[in-house]
């Protein structure tokens, strides 16, 4: 599949976000929406009514990324709220099948992470009810930290779970993606990836997504 890249607004300037999303309309193929509650992670970022109406001010599709406890309570608003792809966390939800099966019947995709310390083995045999799993590349909660390479072989081993099984997920990576990171990603399966720092921190957002995908597609 062709690689997509979810920008990170998480790293865009919170006053001017209609104007950070429009940065990069165009450019990119998702904008990914990280919400925090500050309990699930110990940062606090947007939530619904952020959501609600940034998407009136742009076309682009919201990649919404739920770092936040009882998902099953609050990520179907999410979806309802026009969310294109709804990400909730493996540590959070003890019935991750129940919820994507919901998030779908609200009318986006469903999506499941894993953080930093949680294996992927558990829950290979969910991927069929699932249309992205998000692995993390660092721990969940903060924007601009150092890439973790050992964590990709979770991503190796979704990859080698939906080749074997010929499923249609898409395995997207979260944390330090940047230009000397992304090939390594793309390598070990990922094909789709979250940059925060490495897009909002660039002279030119645009360019660097165009950037980042060359570098993904070789
Ligand atoms: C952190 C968030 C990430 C964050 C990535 O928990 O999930 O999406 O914005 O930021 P960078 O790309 O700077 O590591
Ligand atoms: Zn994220």
């Amino acid at each position: 599949m062709e690689p997509i890249i979810a920008p990170s607004i998480l790293a865009s300037d919170f006053s001017r976000l209609a104007e950070e999303v429009q940065a990069i309309e165009g450019a990119a193929d998702w904008a990914h929406v990280d919400v925090m509650d500050n309990h699930f992670v110990p940062n606090l970022t947007i939530g619904l009514p952020v959501v609600q109406s940034l998407r009136k001010a742009t076309s682009i599709p919201f990649d919404v990324h739920l770092m936040i406890t009882d998902p099953q309570r609050w990520a179907p608003a999410y979806a309802e709220a026009g969310a294109y792809n709804v990400t909730f966390h493996a540590e959070a939800c003890d019935d991750p099948v129940a919820l994507a099966k919901t998030l779908r019947a609200a009318g986006s995709k469903a999506g499941l992470a894993i953080d930093r310390d949680t294996p992927v083995e558990p829950y290979l045999e969910l991927l069929p009810y699932l249309d992205t799993i998000l692995i993390m590349t660092i721990k969940a909660g903060f924007g601009g930290q150092a890439f973790m390479p050992e964590l990709l072989d979770k991503v190796r081993d979704v990859r080698r779970r939906a080749q074997v099984n010929d499923l249609e997920i898409r395995i997207e990576v979260d944390g330090g993606i940047a230009a000397d990171t992304i090939e390594q990603a793309a390598e070990a399966g990922a094909d789709a990836f979250v940059a925060g720092t490495a897009v909002y921190g660039a002279a030119d957002p645009a360019e660097a997504i165009r950037k980042l995908r060359a570098l993904a597609k070789a």
